[in-house]
């Protein structure tokens, strides 16, 4: 079985509202997607990472693989586009001809761990695509525009879904390219398969698994992965 990872990180963290975008924010001393590939490259699974930029960004970005890598294996850069969903489709334009599970992965979440991403290719390899997600924790409310509270949402059966989404090729390239066709946007890979009709499988992920968003998340990861506590 031959597995690829599109790293997207050609977002423009405007939520973040540094000069520089997230990725290449320096988390305990090293850019933050640095310690994204050095986890997924701990997945004995991955035989490739694809690594999707802003084309203004890179040359920078082929400078610090430069001089963070190598990472034990092939690695290369393709030009992202302006939604999320654009770069990840570029990204799937450049897997190796061979490749029959894709690896989806946020430059964003560098806590990921191997036993993670393997769960969920061989959940993909299963039923065709694998979202990583977790039971929603807390209780939910629906609140009006008046921030009075309209309801109690049930928490049984939501989950928050995270990164990686793993995929068997042909299936999430066709979902990518209806999508464009019919003008569809989803901030998410699973999305696109979903209307399809097609089935999504849930894999366990971890609360420490979770999206670097603002600059208190930032804070968070820097504390975590000082302490190497990605293991
Ligand atoms: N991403 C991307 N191409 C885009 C938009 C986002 O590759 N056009 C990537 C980001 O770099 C990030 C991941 O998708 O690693 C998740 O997106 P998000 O956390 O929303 O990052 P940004 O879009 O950069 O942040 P913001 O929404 O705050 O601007
Ligand atoms: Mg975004």
């Amino acid at each position: 079985m031959r597995v690829n990872a599109v790293i997207v990180a050609a977002g423009k963290g405007e939520r973040m509202a540094t000069l520089l975008p997230k990725p290449f924010l320096p988390v305990a001393g090293v850019p933050l997607l640095i310690h994204t590939l050095r986890s997924l490259a701990r997945s004995a699974l991955i035989t490739r990472m694809i690594v999707i930029v802003a084309p203004e960004r890179e040359a920078f970005c082929r400078d610090l693989l430069d001089s963070y890598g190598p990472f034990d294996m092939p690695l290369c850069l393709v030009q992202g586009g302006l939604e999320r969903q654009d770069s990840v489709r570029l990204g799937l334009a450049a897997l190796d001809p061979d490749c029959e599970i894709v690896v989806i992965h946020d430059a964003a979440r560098p806590l990921i761990t191997a036993e993670i991403i393997d769960r969920s290719v061989t959940a993909a390899a299963e039923t065709g695509g694998a979202l990583v997600a977790v039971p929603v924790r807390d209780t939910l409310k629906r609140v009006g525009g008046d921030g009075v509270v309209v309801e109690t949402v049930p928490r049984q059966e939501l989950w928050l879904a995270q990164t990686p989404q793993t995929f068997q090729v042909p299936l999430i390239r066709e979902a990518h390219a209806r999508a464009l066709t019919e003008g569809v946007l989803a901030t998410h890979d699973a999305a696109l398969v979903e209307r399809l009709g097609r089935k999504i499988q849930v894999a366990l992920g971890t609360a420490r698994n979770f999206k670097i968003t603002t600059p208190e998340d930032l804070r968070l990861a820097e504390v975590l992965l000082q302490q190497g506590l990605e293991e």
